[in-house]
């Protein structure tokens, strides 16, 4: 077998990954904060993957979402021949895979889709297939709809360009897999570490360190392929306005709170900048960006103030599998630890760990006093972490496919708890604090 198609490798399976940040629950959600109309995922809605590997992510939504309608694609037939198998165990009806390019996909797809998602893709493809998906999103997306987009920007990831470059000259060189070669790649870069080369890069040496403990399949995908290549973030909004996509903000929800995740000492000079551009691009510098969860909407239109809070107030909040019932937070952030503070947080945890509760009722709680922004910043931070998370507007899952989906997560071993009421999954605890990979 080849190990590449368009320089992309796929002589190796994809790991399964989980994102709680392109499930349609979630989306609708930050769509919503930022003051958005959004597809109603009360009623009936429709939804596709790009580039959707083993189909991890679909599978828990499409088991956990009754009223969605999910499609993935990739051009990997391995990915697409388990995704397809574990559907069908699962008996999902409201699920299919299309084993497709995404040129291909673009040209012929007929559908119209409320949310398009692409996660790890984007980076690792050429310019002419960047296009391909942004024209897929063009033609299938539905005017309020949503898209996703997760891509390595600069200036976290552009350390990592001369060793990527490395690696992938090194494994055309080479006749093995392309595990074996980025074995072989790594052995390599650990040398020339041990040699000295990188003391004056810390962090750097500090990377290739995590990358040797981290799973070769993975990082083949990661570093192999011959397009990688991160972007400035301004530059990859650029190209998706002219395909008609308008950038609303981050889908990391942490990113989305700016009075945390920006040092406090560019705050000021950020804000009194005019240009959104140039205000995106110093965002970027000041939390070293490395990687972007970027959420665009298709002619997005805003919601009254008065309806945005209603609609928020209507929130209802869960709290997920093994989080804390009580106490402060120390949130481990890219900028470094942030606490947050046990007054503020501790009511939300103990009300919620009695049961679900609506937005306007925590925000009676004491020490919010009808203070809406303060009590969603406290939200947004426990989504982040993954100890609280929105419930699904639509009713009960399908209890059927609630527990297929439970015993097929057993059955393959994967690190993540399923919870249906909120459309999603958790990933367990001990893997989130894994420093982690690009994506
Ligand atoms: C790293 S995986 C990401 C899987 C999943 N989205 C996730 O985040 O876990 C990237 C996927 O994109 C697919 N892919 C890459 N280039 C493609 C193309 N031109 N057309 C269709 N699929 C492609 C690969 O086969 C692979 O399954």
């Amino acid at each position: 077998m080849s190990a590449k198609q368009s320089g992309y490798v796929t002589d190796v399976t994809y790991p399964a990954h989980f994102h709680k940040e392109i499930q349609p629950v979630w989306l609708a959600t930050v769509a919503t904060l930022k003051g958005l109309q959004v597809p109603d995922i009360a009623q009936g809605y429709s939804y596709c993957e790009l580039g959707c590997g083993l189909g991890v992510n679909l599978l828990v939504a499409a088991a956990c979402n009754p009223l969605g309608e999910f499609v993935g694609v990739d051009f990997n037939a391995q990915h697409i021949a388990f995704a397809r198998q574990s559907a069908e165990a699962l008996g999902l009806k409201n699920l299919r895979f299309i084993q497709a390019d995404f040129a291909e996909f673009a040209q012929s797809n007929a559908l119209f889709f409320d949310f398009m998602v692409s996660h790890g893709v984007w980076s690792w493809i050429p310019a002419s297939t960047q296009q391909q998906v942004l024209k897929a999103v063009q033609r299938g997306l539905k005017p309020k709809g949503l898209f996703y987009l997760h891509y390595m920007c600069h200036p976290g990831s552009t350390q990592m360009m001369p060793v990527q470059k490395l690696l992938n000259e090194l494994a055309h060189s080479l006749s093995g897999t392309s595990e074996q070669n980025m074995g072989a790649g790594l052995d390599l870069l650990t040398r020339l570490d041990l040699a000295g080369v990188f003391h004056d890069q810390p962090t750097l040496s500090a990377s290739l360190t995590q990358l040797q403990k981290m799973n070769k399949a993975y990082l083949a995908h990661d570093l192999l392929s011959d397009h990688w290549n991160p972007q400035h973030s301004v530059d990859v909004h650029r190209m998706a306005a002219q395909f008609g996509l308008t950038y609303l903000d981050s889908a990391n929800a942490f990113e989305m709170i700016e009075a945390l995740s920006i040092p406090q000492s560019a705050q000021a000079l950020i804000a009194n900048v005019s240009s959104p551009a140039v205000r995106e691009t110093l965002k970027d510098l000041a939390r070293s960006q490395r990687q972007r969860q970027d959420l665009f909407q298709k002619q997005p239109q805003a919601l009254t103030a008065e309806v945005c809070v209603q609609r928020i107030s209507q929130m209802v909040f869960e709290l997920m599998p093994a989080a804390p019932h009580s106490g402060g937070q120390v949130f481990r952030t890219p900028i470094g630890d942030i606490d947050g503070p046990a007054e503020l947080l501790s009511p939300v945890l103990q009300r919620l760990a009695q049961g679900p509760a609506q937005v306007a009722e925590l925000c009676r709680l004491p020490v919010y006093a009808g203070n809406l922004p303060q009590l969603m910043q406290s939200l947004l931070l426990l989504m982040w972490r993954g100890h609280v998370h929105p419930q699904r507007p639509d009713g009960p899952a399908n209890p059927v496919e609630a527990g297929a989906l439970r015993s097929w997560i057993k059955q393959h071993d994967l690190k993540i708890e399923a919870v249906p009421s909120c459309g999603t999954a958790v990933v367990d605890e001990a893997v989130r604090n894994v420093q982690p990979g690009s994506r």
